[in-house]
């Protein structure tokens, strides 16, 4: 990937790796196709109208389409029972044209994510998130990857920064992010911390590191002085700041000044995420054809 140089330090191009990824995955969309007599199918399932959900499954289900992949949109209201929903995912699991499930979240108050994730087919789980495609993850034996972490680590590989031995801070421990980020970071050879609110000097943690992932969902979380000169910093973060500008976890001028490579907000994983889902996609539509014809 070619790189837009700001002083001395590389800007990630999230948009541009997620053009190149995105034309990988129309590809084998269109193989699999001719192959499977029909497109790869993607689920994208949103309960209730969040502004800030409804954006990005309306940018998921319009990236699939343009991939090649049959989009099959969902959309439940708020008051949609456990039990309904979970039928919803039952008929998707048993439907042949749906290779991919994704319900979006977080889901409405009252509604028990962990659950519905259980539910999905993990041969479908193109989130990542079931405990199956989690635990083949952790033993290093990954399948459907999480697409912001698996985003990051294609990045790097894009812009050729090796990951083996690297001394990597995570700040973030959630199940979407910052866990799966680990298992990675590790899976690729880092040395690896995660910081979390029982942490007791990210700074310093931050500090020390040759990789940084930030990925705690608040607006300049990480000051640009705590970056370690040189380092590689991956912003997951998408807030909105006093003034409605969109913004990382990281405070990115400043950050900027310091890093070797940076990750733009917006611009930087957000395409990634989506790139990634659909590479997700066909791959799950390609496993299941295999796991079909063997
Ligand atoms: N909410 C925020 N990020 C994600 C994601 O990657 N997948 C789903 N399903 N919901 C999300």
């Amino acid at each position: 990937m070619s790189s837009v140089v700001s002083g001395a330090t590389i800007l990630l191009d999230g948009k541009a790796v997620a053009v190149k990824v995105r034309g990988e995955v129309a590809a084998r969309a269109a193989e699999l196709a001719g192959r499977l007599g029909r497109p790869p199918g993607l689920a994208v399932v949103q309960v209730g109208a969040d502004p800030a959900s409804s954006i990005y499954v309306r940018n998921k289900r319009k990236a699939a389409a343009e991939a090649g992949i049959a989009s099959f949109a969902h959309d439940l209201p708020a008051t949609t029972s456990d039990s309904d929903l979970l039928a919803l995912i039952d008929r998707l699991n048993c439907d042949d044209r749906v290779d991919g499930i994704l319900v979006q979240l977080p889901l409405p108050n009252g509604l028990d994510a962990s659950r519905v994730m259980d539910a999905i087919d993990p041969g479908k789980d193109v989130d990542g998130f079931h405990a199956v495609n989690t635990g083949l993850l952790a033993q290093k034996r990954p399948a459907l990857r999480p697409c912001t972490p698996h985003g990051v680590i294609r990045l790097a590989a894009e812009y050729g920064i090796a990951l083996r031995g690297l001394r990597a801070t995570v700040v973030g421990a959630s199940n979407i992010v910052g866990r799966p980020m680990a298992l990675e970071l590790l899976l690729a050879g880092a040395t690896v911390t995660v910081c979390h609110t029982g942490t007791r000097d990210v700074e310093a943690e931050v500090a020390r590191a040759e990789l940084v992932v930030a990925a705690v969902g608040k607006p300049h979380f990480i000051p640009g002085d705590w970056i370690r000169p040189g380092a590689a910093v991956f912003d997951v973060g998408i807030n909105r700041d006093a003034t409605g500008r969109m913004v990382g976890d990281v405070a990115y001028d400043r950050a900027a000044e310091r890093a070797g490579w940076i990750t733009p907000v917006p611009g930087g994983l957000g395409p990634m995420t989506i790139a990634m889902l659909l590479s997700n996609a066909v791959e799950a539509a390609s496993r299941r054809a295999e796991s079909r014809s063997g």
